[in-house]
């Protein structure tokens, strides 16, 4: 009888030891679910801000949307809420188009063609231009703004407009991991009211960072601007440039590993415009905002994360999105300056 006791209890102790490792890696690994269900039901029932409506197709998309996905370099999705809903892309867009000419032309063609500083203007500041020319006599602004973005899309190769418009959506598909197509309703809605882009792009033609073809280049980052995602598909986007340019899903090297870090540098310097300084200080984290109401941040080597909720704040930015990410961040160490 004792000995029977015995042998159970050394059984039971082996056992406990055999789990031993997996508890404690279990416990060491940061709860990413956790983090992800707790800012979504803090913000859930948050009204503030509003769509954006100078493209009257965004004061139409239900405002209500709010899915958010985070993407590990392994491969694994943490999710809450909507992630069936689409809105588009919009500036977000910018992001990855800079990273296709950085591909085929190399990263100093952006910096001397447009420049990588912050413009602390709005993101349609016709002013920048104007001082970046006048004041400061050159490349002086950067590609996650509109006349920078138009300039990075006038630089994307191609012998017809079908040919860029390929490469452009292709590169996008292959961050997303999937197959993306255009919001029509969207293109056309902002096609026939972006007047003042197409003004921006013919002062950048006339001061010379456009060479040919303006009307081309707004037209081609209008239609990338209605590229339709879900709040995944953004997730998966992110993740590609935490994990050093290698879709964590797909397994594809999306874009040379070298070309990320200035990517996350112009992310970090201007991705939520003149609220960039802001949003680094609270979170540390590369980012990137859309009038869409995505928003997509990237801790290097940790996660991708994307939310949207079209509810936007003055500077353009996603209200709902901004405090999520934060939140969420901060509660995985996701700050790369440490914390
Ligand atoms: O060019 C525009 O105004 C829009 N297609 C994109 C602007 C945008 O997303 C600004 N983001 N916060």
């Amino acid at each position: 009888m004792k000995s029977l006791r015995h042998i159970v209890q050394i059984a039971t102790v082996t056992a406990a030891i055999a789990l031993l490792p997996t508890a404690l890696s279990a416990g060491a690994a940061p709860d990413y679910q956790a983090a992800v269900n707790a800012a979504y039901a803090k913000y859930k029932d948050s009204a503030e801000g509003k769509n954006a409506d100078y493209i009257p197709a965004l004061a139409k998309v239900d405002s209500k949307i709010y899915g958010i996905a985070l993407v590990t370099p392994d491969g694994k999705v943490y999710s809450a809420g909507d992630l069936k809903s689409e809105v588009s892309i919009q500036s977000i867009s910018k992001v990855f188009t800079m990273a296709k000419v950085m591909e085929d032309s190399g990263t100093d063609a952006i910096e001397k063609r447009i420049g990588v500083d912050a413009t602390g203007m709005r993101f349609n500041s016709i002013v920048s231009v104007e001082f970046a020319e006048k004041a400061l006599g050159g490349p002086e602004i950067n590609p996650l703004v509109n006349p920078g973005a138009i300039t990075s899309t006038s630089m994307v190769t191609g012998k017809t407009r079908a040919e860029v418009w390929k490469k452009i959506l292709d590169f996008h598909s292959d961050f997303a991991g999937r197959p993306l197509s255009v919001n029509q309703e969207v293109f056309k809605s902002e096609a026939d009211t972006n007047q003042r882009n197409q003004a921006i792009g013919q002062l950048m033609y006339a001061y010379g960072f456009i060479k040919e073809n303006p009307n081309q280049a707004v037209d081609i980052y209008t239609e990338q601007c209605a590229i339709s995602v879900n709040a995944k598909d953004l997730a998966v986007m992110a993740a590609t440039l935490a994990n050093a340019g290698k879709n964590p899903v797909t397994g594809k090297q999306v874009m040379k590993a070298a070309n990320v870090p200035e990517v996350l540098a112009v992310m970090a310097t201007a991705g939520l415009y003149d609220d960039s300084g802001k949003w680094l200080y609270h979170t540390g984290l590369p980012a990137k905002s859309g009038v869409g109401g995505g928003i997509i941040a990237v801790s290097p080597g940790k996660f991708g994360i994307a939310v949207i909720s079209p509810r936007l704040d003055d500077a353009g930015n996603s209200v709902r999105a901004q405090k999520a990410i934060a939140d969420i961040s901060n509660a995985l160490g996701g700050n790369p300056y440490g914390r």
